[in-house]
């Protein structure tokens, strides 16, 4: 039996917003991952030299967020093995191998991101509210900007509707291990639809960095940017001096800036002195495990090149031909906030509304992404998120 091709749709309106230049995103449909990755049918290799999986992957690299539809029985296993088949050369290790543990009584910047279900290490849960019974009946309180911007939304604010792009990055340990290709995520329950099957009013996004920039999303959203984006909203000027610099990001980064605070447009870390963890403070380190990548990356897949970089973790931006570097964190701030702000619009953002069942598969190394918060009352948010750190290094 000839099993048929997945239909890929690119998305004619890809945010809940004016986003007709973010060139981002498509749906896929006519694919079942479970069935493909079925171990009782074949291994994970022959699922990843399968046609319906080549076509999987070369939507993921042109499209750069695919949302494949109808994917609720996909086993965390299974998801892991998709994951991995985008890089059989990987490891397999989770893409943020220990950078969540707390040190010093000091907690990680990425505290809270992601919870362990016990089946499976790579996978974990993201989300807020009361999980299913698959989950335990646990309670997890969501990631929400308020812990961690500067200036957050009161609760009135939020209570009418507003919220706020929490941190904009790529998902990634930026220490020891390559940043993974690709992240997956599974809904299973979205607060885009209330407790009772009702759709909940959809939030405004605000930007609160003086530009008066909101959005239209629903609630629950993710937001993606593509770096080409970021890289082509450049000066001439701007593009040269971003294309001989390399960044080098802090030892155990999220140790290092756990005490930090983010900007209210949810780009890169407010600035105020003597905010970072001491080095010295820090758990031991080989120097050979510090990350120092180009600022610009040109993409391994497609060539493009992009502007890609966590700000928040970046310690120092040198710049070989003169040997000169920038190792003022008040300086490293400004300058990557400046370099990269321009992108960050609303036509430029594509805002996934989850549908129950959707697994959105997006290019780690050619997008930004960002959650957004809501209010506790509109019900769970339940996602299985799997990446799996790379077999290399960006260029
Ligand atoms: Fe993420």
């Amino acid at each position: 039996m000839t099993v048929p091709l997945p239909i890929v749709t690119p998305l004619a309106h890809p945010s809940s917003g004016p986003s007709s230049l973010s060139g981002l995103g498509a749906t896929v449909t006519h694919l079942d991952l479970a069935a493909l990755f079925d171990p009782a049918h074949r291994t994970p290799g022959k699922a990843r030299s399968t046609p319906q999986f080549k076509a999987l992957e070369d939507a993921v690299y042109r499209y750069k967020v695919v949302v494949v539809k109808h994917q609720d029985r996909l086993a965390p296993e299974q998801q892991y093995e998709v994951v991995k088949a985008f890089d059989p050369a990987a490891q397999g290790e989770q893409g943020h191998n220990n950078a969540t543990v707390e040190h010093k009584g000091q907690k990680s910047l990425l505290f809270g991101i992601g919870n362990a279900i016990g089946t499976h290490p790579e996978v974990k849960l993201v989300g807020g509210g009361i999980q299913s019974e698959r989950f335990g009946g646990r309670v997890l309180k969501q990631a929400d900007h308020v812990a961690y911007h500067k200036h957050p939304l009161s609760e009135t604010e939020r209570e009418a509707g507003l919220t706020r792009w929490h941190r904009w990055h790529m998902d990634a340990a930026l220490f020891r291990t390559s940043l993974p290709l690709v992240t997956s995520l599974l809904c299973l329950a979205t607060p885009s639809i209330s407790p009772d099957g009702v759709r909940n009013p959809r939030l405004t996004v605000r930007w609160d960095d003086g530009s008066g920039l909101e959005m239209e999303v629903d609630a629950g959203s993710t937001g993606f940017v593509a770096g080409t984006a970021v890289y082509e909203a450049l000066s001439d000027e701007e593009r040269r001096w971003c294309d001989e610099r390399f960044v080098e990001y802090a030892p155990w980064p999220y140790q290092w800036n756990g005490p930090t605070r983010g900007n209210s447009n949810g780009l890169g870390t407010f600035d105020e002195p003597d905010n970072t963890m001491p080095l010295d403070d820090l758990p031991p380190w080989d120097p050979a495990d510090v990350k120092t990548y180009p600022l610009v990356w040109k993409h391994h897949r497609t060539g493009d090149k992009a502007l890609m970089v966590h700000s928040v973790a970046v310690r120092a931006i040198h710049h070989p031909p003169s040997g000169t570097s920038i190792t003022s964190l008040s300086e490293i701030r400004s300058r990557l906030a400046a370099l990269q702000r321009k992108a960050f619009v609303p036509e430029r953002i594509c805002a996934h509304a989850y549908e129950v069942g959707d697994l959105v598969i997006f290019d780690n190394r050619a997008v930004y992404h960002s959650a957004t918060d809501y209010p506790d009352r509109f019900g769970t948010r339940t996602m299985l998120q799997a990446h799996v750190a790379a077999s290399f290094d960006p260029k």
